[in-house]
């Protein structure tokens, strides 16, 4: 992992990568502006002892500095009155910027952090269609949605490659695809081993298959957003550059605010589409977060 990571980092940046990992993350949570405002949350919150910190790119979201009592286990949290999630994941939703009325589709949904934001942004209207393969994960995703009242979605557990039998067209797609997760080590230590190099192989294979499925479920227009909590160009911008070179009537388009540091368009000495520099790369060294991927992609009228 270290090799591959100095191919694209450079040995400087992958050392400061690698102490970054080191570090405990700060938690954070996204307020349910569904059931009440940020204000409301945070004086709540602060009454209890916790110090928040307004989170700069999410208005509803705010960086735990000082925690008095568990953060799952208070009476806030059961009501779904906020969701306990990392920045990088909840920029997802923001980036896709579902509206009320669209058609909007979460291939890969469960447990459900970016599907209730999904929801929230939507200010629960229009259909939400939560997909998810993995039948264990289902009631974890249902809790979730019922926990935060989100009414303007439906689960389907099935395999997402499957999305043309459908027959549905969207105007929004998340792709938050099924990864190594070598993004997470800061988070879970243990994913700095458990993943060999053919894991991401095979995983790459998928990815493209889930790609090529979501971008053909599109309405004329439509966008699809994929993200990965991985730094791994073969489950990035590789992917989306074979899939994108193999279909036609689809650009990489850029993301309307600067989060992260541009996707690579040229790694492991091959030269990439140069529309991956819209894609963007979030670092634990570079931006205190998760490793974390972003690239929205629109079907051409
Ligand atoms: C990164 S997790 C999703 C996390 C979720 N989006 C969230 O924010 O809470 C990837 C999910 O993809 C699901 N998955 C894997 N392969 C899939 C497939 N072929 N079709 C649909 N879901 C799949 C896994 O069960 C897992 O729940």
């Amino acid at each position: 992992m270290v090799q591959r990571y100095i191919q694209f980092l450079g040995l400087d940046d992958t050392v400061n990568l690698l102490k970054a990992n080191e570090k405990p993350l700060t938690p954070s949570i996204r307020v349910n502006t569904l059931k009440l405002s940020a204000l409301d949350l945070k004086q709540r919150l602060e009454e209890k002892g916790f110090e928040l910190e307004q989170i700069e790119w999410v208005p509803y979201g705010f960086n735990v500095i000082r925690a008095s009592h568990n953060l799952g286990s208070l009476h806030e949290f059961l009501q779904g009155y906020y969701y306990l999630q990392n920045v990088a994941s909840m920029l997802s939703a923001i980036i896709l910027d579902p509206k009320p009325n669209e058609i909007v589709i979460d291939m890969c949904a469960a447990p459900g952090s970016k599907s209730t934001h999904l929801a929230q942004l939507m200010g629960n209207e229009g259909s939400l269609i939560l997909i998810d393969k993995n039948k264990n994960r289902i009631p974890a995703l249902e809790t979730n949605l019922r926990r935060m009242g989100i009414i303007n979605s439906i689960v389907l557990n099935m395999d997402a490659i499957d999305l043309s039998e459908l027959n549905i067209k969207a105007e929004k797609i998340l792709l938050d695809a099924p990864c190594t997760g070598e993004g997470l080590i800061r988070q879970d230590p243990s994913r700095k081993k458990n993943k060999k190099l053919r894991d991401i192989e095979k995983l790459a294979l998928i990815q493209k298959k889930l790609l090529k499925a979501g971008l053909n479920a599109l309405k004329e227009g439509g966008k699809l957003l994929y993200c990965t909590c991985s730094i791994a160009p073969e489950e990035n911008e590789l992917v989306i550059n074979d899939v994108i070179n193999e279909l036609k009537n689809f650009a990489i388009i850029e993301i309307s605010e600067k989060y992260g540091v541009n996707g690579l368009t040229e790694v492991f000495r091959t030269h990439l589409i140069e529309d991956l520099e819209f894609s963007q790369r979030l670092y634990p060294h570079i931006h205190n977060s998760i490793g974390f991927y972003f690239c929205l992609i629109k079907k051409l009228d």
